[in-house]
């Protein structure tokens, strides 16, 4: 049985299809999934997970239209700036994974403002993954490594992990909402030896009763490491 979890992460899959169902437009399922995620994103760090990475726009996002994506990139800056000093108050640190060339100028400022205010913050690091994709992160991470001449010959797992856009503990649980199973570009090096979920339901609908079962997903599965089963 699981008996740590220390970084949850999360592909918040499904927003769009949650709106169809309602005959609402996607725009509403996004205004949704980010009224969830504030909520649930508080849940989880009360149950006392030091880490949460979650999927907000892939690099491949960028191919949706046009209309589509100002709405998401406005509807960040708007979160951002509403809830910064909530996650303040909360002493949750805020970083961001991802590449900035491609995003508006509001939409950086909006996040080295939630970077900078919660930097001296403790308890809990929440990873938001904005305009991310996992192998961009890895050539990212090497081109890194070239410009500062590190010695390849003790390049280690973890001294590449370094050089990620953070540098953060391994993954020990990838959820994705909607019933899609795949990864889709996300955490493809930090997931490793991640445990994965698939449960079937939207994101907007992913509440805390949802993730109460996730958890208990989670801690019946043997993570066995390449090991023999321990009974
Ligand atoms: C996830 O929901 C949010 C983002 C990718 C930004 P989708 O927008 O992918 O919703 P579906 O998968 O089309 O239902
Ligand atoms: C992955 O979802 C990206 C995010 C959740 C932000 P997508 O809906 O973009 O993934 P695909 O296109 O179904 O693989
Ligand atoms: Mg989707």
């Amino acid at each position: 049985m699981a008996s740590t979890l220390n970084h949850v992460a999360i592909i918040m899959d499904g927003n769009g299809r949650w709106a169809k169902e309602k005959n609402m437009p996607r725009t509403y399922g996004h205004k949704k999934g980010s009224e969830n995620l504030r909520d649930l994103s508080f849940y989880i760090f009360d149950q006392g997970i030091k880490y949460l990475s979650v999927y907000c726009f892939s690099t491949e996002n960028f191919n949706r239209p046009k209309e589509e994506v100002d709405f998401l990139m406005n509807l960040f800056v708007e979160k951002f700036q509403k809830e910064f000093k909530e996650y303040k108050k909360k002493n949750i640190r805020v970083v961001f994974s991802g590449r900035r060339e491609n995003l508006r100028e509001d939409v950086l400022e909006a996040m080295d403002t939630i970077t900078e205010e919660t930097k001296q913050n403790t308890r809990a690091t929440f990873n938001l993954c904005l305009n991310y994709g996992g192998q961009y992160e890895i050539v990212d991470a090497i081109k890194k490594i070239i410009a500062e001449k590190v010695d390849v010959k003790n390049l280690t797992p973890e001294i590449l992990n370094h050089y990620l856009y953070q540098d953060l503990p391994p993954v020990d649980f990838v959820i994705r909402t909607s019933g899609e199973k795949r990864l889709s570009n996300f955490m493809l090096y930090q997931s490793s030896y991640a445990e994965l979920y698939f449960p079937d339901v939207y994101f907007p609908d992913f509440d805390q009763k949802e993730f109460d079962k996730a958890l208990d997903v989670y801690f019946h599965r043997d993570r066995r490491f390449g090991k023999i089963e321990e009974k």
